[in-house]
C-alpha cells in the first residue's frame, strides 16, 4: 500500500487526561481550544470523556462533510438529543426525510415572503426602543433575544394570542431552549430524576405544544387563512401532493424558534457591542443610515443600499459565530489523510474556521472592510460559514440578516448604546456564542 492510500488515524489534540479526555479545556475555554486545533492537523481527534470526536479544521474538508460527500454523514449526537423536543424538525432529520421536509418549508422562507416579514420585524424593534430612555441601562443580550422571539413569533402567527397565552408561550419557549441545551450535555438518566428543573421542562413542553396545536387547529378552520409562515406551512404540498401533518408543523415551528431566536438575538447584541467599541465604524454606520434613511423607518427596499451596515453584520457573524456543530459518519470515511470509522462523531466549528489566521489576517480584529468585494474575493471558499453549508445550510439566513439589519437600522439611526465598562465582554459558548452580561447605556444621538 502506498503511503498516500494508507489508513491513518488523525492526530489527537494535546492535553488529554485518562478517563476525562479533553473535558477540562472544553469546559475552561472551549473557544480557544477549538481554535487551537488547526495547528495540530486538518482532522484532529478530541476525547469528550470516553467518547472520541473528530474536529475538521480545513475548509475544503469541511466542504466535503457538508456538501460534496454529505451522503456519508447524518446529524450527530446533539441533534439526536434535541429531537426529543424538536421532534422531526427539519434540522434534526437526515437523508430523504430531510429533503422532503426542506422542500415543504422552503416557501415560508422565500425572499418575497421575507420582504413582507420586514415590516413585522421593524415593529418588533420599534416597540422595544420606544420604552428606552436616555441613561437607562439595558441588558442587551436578553433584550435582543426577547425582540428576536417577538419578531419570529409574529412572522409565524399573524394572530392575536392574547396577553396571557402570549406570556405563557414565551416563558415555555425560553424554558425549553435552556432545558434542551442542558439535556444535550447531561446523561439521559438525569431526565427521569424528579427535579424542579425537569418538572418545569416537561410542563413547558406541554404548554408550548398545546398553544401551537390550538393555533394550528384554528388555522385549519375554513376562513382563517392568514398571510404568515404558519399559513404557508399548512398550504405546502410536495410533488406527490402530500402536505405536513399537524405534528410535523408543530415540530417545524419549535425548530424555527429554537434555531432562529438566540442566534439572531446574540448577533444583534454583538453588533451593538462592536459598534460601540469602534468609533470609526460607528461614524461610518451613522453616516450611511442618515444618508439612506434620512430619518424614515427602514424597509426591505432599503436593505440593498445599506452596504456598510451589511459589512458590519458579516464581520459580526465572522467574529461571533456558532462554535460547534456535529455530524456522524454513516460508514468508514476518508477525510484528507485520515480515515474515520463508521459511527464517528465529526465536528465542524464556524467559529474556529473564522478565527483561523491562515484565512483571515488579524482574525480577532473587528474590521468590516474585510468584506469589501476585492478583499473578500481573496478568502478561500468555505472559510466563512456562519450559516453552515450544503443541504442543512441555514434555511433562515436571509430571514436572519434582514432582521439584524432592520434592528440595527432602527436602533442606531436614533440612539447610541454605550458599554459601562471598557473590559471586553466574555464570549460564552452555549448553543451559539453569547455576550455574557452585556449591559449598555442608552444615549440619544446628537442632532438626530
Ligand atoms: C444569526 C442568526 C443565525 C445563525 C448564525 C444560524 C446558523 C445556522 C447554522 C450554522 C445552521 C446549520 C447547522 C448544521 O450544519 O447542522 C443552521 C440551520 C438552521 N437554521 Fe439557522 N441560523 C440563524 C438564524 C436562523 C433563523 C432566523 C431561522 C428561522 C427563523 C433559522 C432556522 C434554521 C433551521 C430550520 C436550520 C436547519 C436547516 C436544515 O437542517 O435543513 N436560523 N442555522
Amino acid at each position: 500500500m502506498s503511503p498516500r492510500t494508507e489508513t491513518l488515524s488523525p492526530p489527537t489534540a494535546p492535553g488529554s487526561l485518562p478517563g476525562i479526555g479533553h473535558i477540562l479545556p472544553l469546559l475552561r475555554d472551549p473557544l480557544s481550544f477549538m481554535t487551537s486545533l488547526s495547528t495540530v492537523g486538518d482532522v484532529v481527534r478530541i476525547d469528550v470523556a470516553r467518547m472520541p470526536a473528530y474536529v475538521v479544521t480545513d475548509p475544503e474538508l469541511v466542504r466535503r462533510v457538508l456538501v460534496t460527500s454529505d451522503h456519508d454523514f447524518t446529524q450527530g449526537r446533539v441533534y439526536e438529543k434535541l429531537s426529543q423536543f424538536l421532534g422531526e424538525g427539519v434540522g434534526t432529520t437526515s437523508g430523504r426525510k430531510h429533503r422532503k421536509l426542506r422542500r415543504l418549508i422552503q416557501p415560508a422562507f422565500h425572499r418575497d415572503r421575507i420582504a413582507e416579514y420586514a415590516d413585522t420585524m421593524r415593529t418588533a424593534a420599534e416597540n422595544m426602543v420606544a420604552d428606552w430612555r436616555p441613561g437607562q441601562e439595558i441588558a442587551v443580550d436578553s433584550a435582543m433575544n426577547d425582540m428576536a422571539l417577538t419578531a419570529v413569533t409574529a412572522c409565524l402567527f399573524d394572530t392575536e394570542m392574547g396577553p396571557r397565552a402570549s406570556a405563557e408561550f414565551r416563558e415555555s419557549i425560553l424554558t425549553l431552549f435552556h432545558g434542551a441545551v442542558l439535556r444535550t450535555l447531561l446523561p439521559t438518566a438525569w431526565e427521569k430524576v424528579p427535579t424542579p428543573g425537569n418538572h418545569r421542562y416537561r410542563r413547558a413542553i406541554t404548554v408550548a405544544n398545546r398553544i401551537i396545536d390550538e393555533t394550528i387547529s384554528t388555522y385549519r378552520t375554513p376562513g382563517h387563512e392568514r398571510d404568515d409562515m404558519l399559513s404557508l406551512l399548512l398550504a405546502a404540498r410536495d410533488d406527490d401532493g402530500d402536505g405536513l401533518t399537524d405534528k410535523q408543523i408543530r415540530d417545524q415551528v419549535i425548530t424555527f424558534l429554537f434555531a432562529g431566536v438566540e442566534t439572531t438575538g446574540a448577533t444583534i447584541a454583538w453588533a451593538l457591542y462592536e459598534i460601540a467599541r469602534h468609533p470609526a465604524v460607528e461614524k461610518q454606520l451613522h453616516e450611511e443610515l442618515d444618508r439612506v434613511l434620512a430619518g424614515r423607518p427602514p424597509t426591505w427596499k432599503d436593505l440593498c443600499e445599506l452596504r456598510y451596515t451589511s459589512r458590519v453584520i458579516s464581520e459580526t457573524l465572522r467574529l461571533h459565530a456558532p462554535w460547534l456543530i456535529l455530524r456522524r459518519t454513516l460508514r468508514e470515511v476518508r477525510l484528507g489523510e485520515a480515515t474515520l470509522p463508521e459511527g464517528a462523531e465529526v465536528i465542524y466549528s464556524p467559529y474556529a474556521l473564522q478565527h483561523d489566521p491562515r484565512f483571515f489576517t488579524a482574525p480577532s480584529r473587528f474590521d468590516p472592510d474585510r468584506w469589501l468585494d476585492d478583499r473578500a474575493a481573496t478568502q478561500p471558499r468555505g472559510a466563512h460559514i456562519p450559516f453552515g453549508a450544503g443541504v442543512h445550510k441555514c434555511v433562515g439566513d436571509v430571514f436572519a440578516t434582514t432582521e439584524i439589519t432592520i434592528a440595527l437600522a432602527v436602533i442606531c439611526s436614533r440612539l447610541r448604546l454605550r458599554s459601562r465598562s471598557l473590559r471586553p465582554i466574555p464570549e460564552v459558548a452555549a448553543a451559539t456564542t453569547h455576550p455574557k452580561g452585556l449591559t449598555m447605556v442608552v444615549e440619544p444621538r446628537i442632532g438626530v
